[in-house]
């Protein structure tokens, strides 16, 4: 196993566990965007989701603790570039290009150190049911129910139906989205993709896609909020 420590201590070993973890983090968050956008088809749609989800068991709980491991792992992995990266240069850079990227590099870190707030902020709101119990205490008729009553639809509507909240969800979609389109930037040039014609393709393609992301959340959030999505009566 010391092959696989000494890989993920060098300095490709780094960039590469950090473009692994994050294109499987991207495919998690597009995933769960998709299977949220059933909010917008009533509660029958995402609480079957839910269901379905539920049913799988052991196998959810598999990817769980595997989601967990990659998080930690993509966090990790980034805190230890950003201290060698320092290390290695404790004076100004001398180049604009250079200086740029160390700031990319930056605020790659601050908006992934607030996603992770974010996001445990987001477990203990929908799936601990800590913050706002009422909306997780919410149940449905067994017909209808994800599971043991429980009511996503009900639960997500009225969450977002608190402006507080639904306009919190929809700021962090910002910092996810700076986040995605540099990493999506990043993930390139790990892959080598250096060429006139193809960079300007990869920028529009990375603004695109962190925008679709974002912008998706934001839509949820947005249309509880201005009542284009209601709950069941
Ligand atoms: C409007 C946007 C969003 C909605 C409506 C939403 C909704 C939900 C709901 C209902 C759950 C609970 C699922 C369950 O316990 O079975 C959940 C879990 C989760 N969400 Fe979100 N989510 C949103 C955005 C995000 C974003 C942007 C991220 C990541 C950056 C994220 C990461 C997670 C994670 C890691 C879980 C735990 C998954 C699990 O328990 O298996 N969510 N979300």
């Amino acid at each position: 196993m010391t092959w696989l420590t000494d890989f993920w201590r060098s300095s490709i070993g780094g960039k590469v566990t950090m473009a692994v973890t994050g294109v499987l983090l991207f495919g998690f968050v597009v995933a769960h965007l998709l299977g949220n956008l059933l909010l917008l088809a009533g509660p029958d749609a995402i609480n079957s989701y839910a269901k379905w989800l539920h049913d799988k068991g052991p196998l959810l709980w598999v990817a769980r603790i595997g989601l967990i491991a990659i998080f930690l792992l993509h966090i990790v992995t980034a805190i230890r570039l950003s201290r060698a990266n320092k290390v290695a240069r404790p004076v100004a850079y001398a180049k604009e290009a250079t200086m740029q990227a160390s700031m990319a590099s930056r605020s790659m870190l601050w908006s992934g150190l607030s996603l992770l707030v974010f996001v445990v902020y987001h477990l203990l709101h929908f799936t601990f049911g800590v913050t706002n119990a009422e909306h997780f205490a919410k149940k449905a008729a067994p017909s209808t129910a994800a599971w043991n009553g429980h009511d996503v639809h009900a639960m997500v509507v009225a969450s977002f139906q608190v402006p507080v909240i639904a306009i919190a969800y929809a700021a962090f979609q910002l910092v996810l989205f700076l986040h995605l389109l540099h990493g999506l930037q990043s993930f390139a040039q790990t892959l080598g993709v250096h060429h006139a014609r193809y960079t300007p393709m990869i920028k529009k393609l990375s603004v695109l896609l962190a925008a679709a992301i974002a912008g998706g959340n934001v839509l949820l959030a947005l249309s509880v909020l201005l009542g284009l999505v209601k709950g069941a009566a």
